[in-house]
């Protein structure tokens, strides 16, 4: 992050834009409360990342994932954050919905109930 020096970047400021919306939204905060802010910083970063990658990360997202009982509806509310973050900072529309098409192909391990 280069948020100490000079201006953010156009990506920290979609992650802190993505960031306020999971948190402001009563259907993922199940989810998220308890859970410690940086770690949920590096969970939207990474998220982007995965976007921007194609759909990959360097984490085991089925391990991480294990347990916290995941939905369909759960993942959708994060990827429309997502799109919506991307889309205030200026990504365009068709940009935004093949990057939200990337990050869907981590669904399957990420979901679980
Ligand atoms: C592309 C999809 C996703 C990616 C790439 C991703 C990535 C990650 C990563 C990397 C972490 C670990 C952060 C750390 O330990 O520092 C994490 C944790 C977590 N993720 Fe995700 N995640 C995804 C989808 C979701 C969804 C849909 C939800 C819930 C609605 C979710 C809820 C959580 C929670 C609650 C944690 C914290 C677990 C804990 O601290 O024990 N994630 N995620």
């Amino acid at each position: 992050m280069s948020a100490q020096t000079g201006s953010p970047s156009l990506l920290d400021t979609a992650v802190e834009r993505f960031y306020a919306l999971v948190v402001a939204d009563p259907q993922l905060a199940p989810w998220f409360t308890g859970v410690d802010v940086d770690r949920l910083r590096r969970h939207q970063a990474e998220f982007l990342g995965a976007a921007l990658d194609g759909g990959s990360t360097r984490f085991d997202l089925r391990r991480t994932h294990a347990g916290l009982g995941i939905d369909d509806a759960a993942y959708d509310r994060l990827v429309a954050h997502l799109a919506a973050a991307l889309a205030e900072v200026g990504v365009d529309e068709g940009h935004v919905r093949e990057l939200a098409a990337l990050v869907d192909g981590l669904r399957d391990q990420v979901v679980e109930a």
